[in-house]
């Protein structure tokens, strides 16, 4: 998938401030996953309230990679959380679709039920792996299948298979701190992966990762996505996740928003809006997401790629 096509397909289906009420569709015929509509989150009340989330409408559709992007505070943790049935809602529905066609909306359903629709419906991917340092890579994948309901040699047999899936088979018996954070984060996507989840929601999945493992992991969640026609709902400032994404939107201050006017700080490589920190180089207008950002470029310009 190349950017250009990525950027007008999500533009295509990104709402304009002023259509703040249209859902953020998938674009193509695929079935959706997950629907959401109005989704709000107010932390907090009265003079201290924070809407993180402003009632955000979207639709995922299976097998489709989402990548949402948006500066520090936009809501995308937030958003993240509650497509996860993690953080309740202030207001607005997430209708889920799970394997069985029925649909629930996860928004209202009672807590008691909230535990079993997350372990059948999500797997989740966390920017600081979030494994246990006592246990190997296969007992961290196995507990997750035990809590999914596969239990005993089944539950090994699974992890193993999914160790396998993500390429990690001779690092079964090797424990966190053992391995590098890219074997970490793959073990993290097995361990994703044990519930067979149709849709897996990842956190800043590449933040703690050099750019050939973060490339890899990415092309790993462009896999899953395509073998087993699962969603992958990543959020992140990652711009090189772009490239495996079949959709792009952009969050800010809790709302979805165009982002044909975005470009690339050539320094962070972070999207940024054509407003604010600027300078012109070689007869082009190159823009920041800060006036760091900038000063580090006008020092040494031959050294980024604009
Ligand atoms: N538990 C909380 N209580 C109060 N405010 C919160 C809480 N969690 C987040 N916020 C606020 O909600 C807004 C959105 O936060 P969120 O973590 O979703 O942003 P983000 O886009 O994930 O940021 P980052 O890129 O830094 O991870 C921010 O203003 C944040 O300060
Ligand atoms: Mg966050």
């Amino acid at each position: 998938m190349n950017t250009t096509e990525n950027t007008s397909a999500a533009t295509a289906g990104t709402p304009g401030p002023a259509a703040g009420s249209q859902a953020v569709s998938a674009g193509h015929s695929r079935v959706p996953v997950l629907t959401v509509r109005g989704l709000t989150k107010t932390y907090g009340s009265g003079d201290t309230a924070v809407d993180a989330v402003r009632s955000v409408d979207l639709d995922v559709a299976s097998g489709e990679v989402l990548l949402v992007m948006g500066p520090s505070g936009s809501g995308k943790t937030t958003l993240l959380l509650m497509l996860g049935a993690l953080l309740r809602p202030t207001a607005g529905s997430i209708a889920v679709t799970g394997r069985d066609n029925r649909d629930v909306d996860i928004a209202a359903a009672p807590e008691k039920h909230l535990p079993a629709l997350r372990s059948h419906t999500f797997g989740f991917i966390f920017q600081d792996y979030a494994l246990l340092d006592a246990l190997t890579a296969t007992e961290n994948i196995a507990v997750a299948a035990n809590l999914a309901g596969t239990t005993g040699s089944a539950a090994h047999h699974r992890a193993t298979e999914l160790l396998d899936r993500v390429g990690l088979e001779h690092r079964a018996t090797a424990r966190p701190s053992q391995m590098s954070g890219g074997e970490q984060q793959r073990v993290a996507v097995a361990r994703a992966l044990s519930n067979d989840p149709p849709v897996l929601l990842a956190d800043e999945p590449t933040a703690n990762l050099d750019a050939s493992r973060g490339r890899d992991l990415a092309r790993l969640l462009r896999r899953l996505a395509d073998e087993d026609h699962r969603s992958v709902v990543i959020v992140s400032h990652d711009d090189r996740l772009r490239e495996i994404a079949d959709r792009v939107l952009w969050l800010e201050d809790g709302q979805f928003r165009q982002i044909a006017s975005m470009t690339i700080d050539p320094v962070c490589r972070m999207s940024v809006e054509r407003t604010g920190a600027h300078l012109e180089w070689h007869e082009q207008t190159i823009w920041f997401c800060s006036e760091g950002c900038k000063r580090e470029f006008a020092e040494n310009p031959d050294s980024f790629q604009p």
